[in-house]
């Protein structure tokens, strides 16, 4: 019988004095991922979709709908954070001038941060923001999986061509990358296991 997933909203949190700590049954703090990318790439979405629930997670069509960090639990065995997203112009700038500090202080300061999904939309070639954000979190030495998605949007000629110009663009051939469709449930299952080795080879490491 195939195991029941089981995933839980924790907390809304914008400070860092409201970040939750996450703890497993036995009191460990839970390692935790944090999702990040441009808005509307798909944060939200993808988390629902690893979690096996369509609404735990708040998405939409309109970009900027993740404005504070919500972070879930995952089989009480892994904590994820979802963030808002960079660069949507028309989300209010006194809103927007919040998120750069708040996501920033949130990847500076919380010490359960294992590994870090950066989410890119396979029709797009990255631009400037996208390049800093990426370097930003390389400088600070996190385990990163790049993220591939939205491919149901592009056929196999448009994917192979577009994932050349994209890791072309961020000169990082070798970085661990995966495909992600919500629609065509593809990318769950191999993203799942390179989570559980980057946390695995996090632990080892410490
Ligand atoms: P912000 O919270 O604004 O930063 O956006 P987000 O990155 O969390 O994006 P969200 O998950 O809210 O999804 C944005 C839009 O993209 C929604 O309309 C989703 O239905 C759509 N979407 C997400 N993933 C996929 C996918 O794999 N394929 C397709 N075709 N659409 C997707
Ligand atoms: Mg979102």
């Amino acid at each position: 019988m195939k195991k029941a997933v089981q995933a839980k909203f924790i907390k809304t949190a914008i400070l860092n004095k409201d970040y939750p700590i996450i703890r497993s049954p036995s009191g460990d703090i839970l390692p935790e991922v944090a999702v990040v990318g441009r808005s509307n790439v798909g944060k939200s979405s993808l988390l629902n979709h690893l979690f096996e629930a369509k609404h735990l997670v708040k998405t939409s069509a309109t970009p900027g709908k993740t404005q504070a960090l919500n972070f879930f639990s995952l089989n009480d065995q892994i904590a994820f954070a979802d963030l808002p997203g960079y660069g949507y112009a028309k989300v209010p700038l006194s809103v927007r001038k919040e998120w750069g500090p708040m996501v920033r202080s949130y990847l500076e300061s919380r010490e359960s941060l294992k590994l870090i999904l950066f989410l890119l939309d396979i029709r797009r070639i990255p631009n400037e923001e996208d390049i800093q954000f990426l370097e930003w979190v390389l400088y600070h030495e996190k385990a990163l999986i790049l993220v591939l998605t939205k491919i149901d949007k592009v056929n196999q000629k448009e994917l192979r061509l577009n994932t050349t110009k994209i890791l072309d663009t961020l000169s990082l051939m070798n970085l661990h990358h995966l495909y992600y469709s919500v629609p065509k449930n593809r990318g769950r299952k191999e993203l799942m296991i390179m989570i559980q080795e980057a946390l695995n080879d996090e632990d080892k490491q410490e």
